[in-house]
């Protein structure tokens, strides 16, 4: 519920200031795509390597903001636009600290990916489509979920009785089981 009584307060150090000191720009890396595409896994090992380069990063991840923030939310439509609009709002917030962050969530929704985008200044979106098909995440099905929502025993899972909207026009796809070729994409595309 919206409440009148509220005002947006502006504060004296600004994002600019905080991204200066940490001598970077800030950025979200979006990752999409289906359960056991590798997000997480490309995502950890992308964090690393802009680790190792010095930046001041954070990683928002599926699973784990579900254990905490998110842990009322299950895998309805209506829950899964609610954890993507939390988690757009958690990037925005990391990005006002000059955070580089890093998000691996399905998030199935176009229109939420592009709430996302909407909140944030022009480029500091990038939308990276993790384009492993529906199957090859099956036959890697790293957490036995594929097994169980073809049995039944899970509803709602994306691919298989839930849909995922593919990104139109993603800044990166990455189609590579390489995880160095992806991470290294990703780099060249955040130096450009
Ligand atoms: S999203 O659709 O709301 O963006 P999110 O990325 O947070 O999903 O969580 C996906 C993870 O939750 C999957 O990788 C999988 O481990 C687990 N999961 C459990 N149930 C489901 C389901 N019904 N559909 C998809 N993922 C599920």
């Amino acid at each position: 519920m919206e409440d009148k009584n509220i005002v947006w307060h502006n504060q004296h150090i600004t994002k600019q200031d905080r991204a200066k000191k940490l001598n970077q720009t800030p950025k979200l890396i979006w990752l999409t795509g289906l359960s056991g595409s590798g997000k997480s896994t490309i995502a950890n090992a992308l964090e690393v390597k802009l680790h190792q380069l010095n930046y001041h990063t954070m990683l928002l991840d599926g699973d784990n903001v579900r254990f905490g923030l998110n842990k009322d939310l299950g895998f309805s439509d209506s829950d899964r636009v609610e954890n993507i609009r939390r988690i757009s709002e958690v990037a925005k917030l990391f990005i006002e600290s000059g955070t580089i962050v890093i998000t691996a969530f399905i998030s199935p929704f176009r229109s939420e990916r592009e709430y996302a985008k909407s909140i944030l200044e022009d480029g500091e979106f990038i939308e990276v489509f993790i384009d492993t098909p529906l199957e090859i995440c099956q036959q890697r099905d790293p957490k036995g979920l594929y097994k169980k929502a073809l049995n039944g025993e899970i509803k709602n899972f994306t691919g298989i009785d839930s849909p995922y909207e593919a990104p139109l026009n993603p800044n990166i796809t990455i189609q590579t089981d390489s995880i160095e070729e992806a991470v290294e994409k990703i780099i060249e595309c955040l130096i450009d």
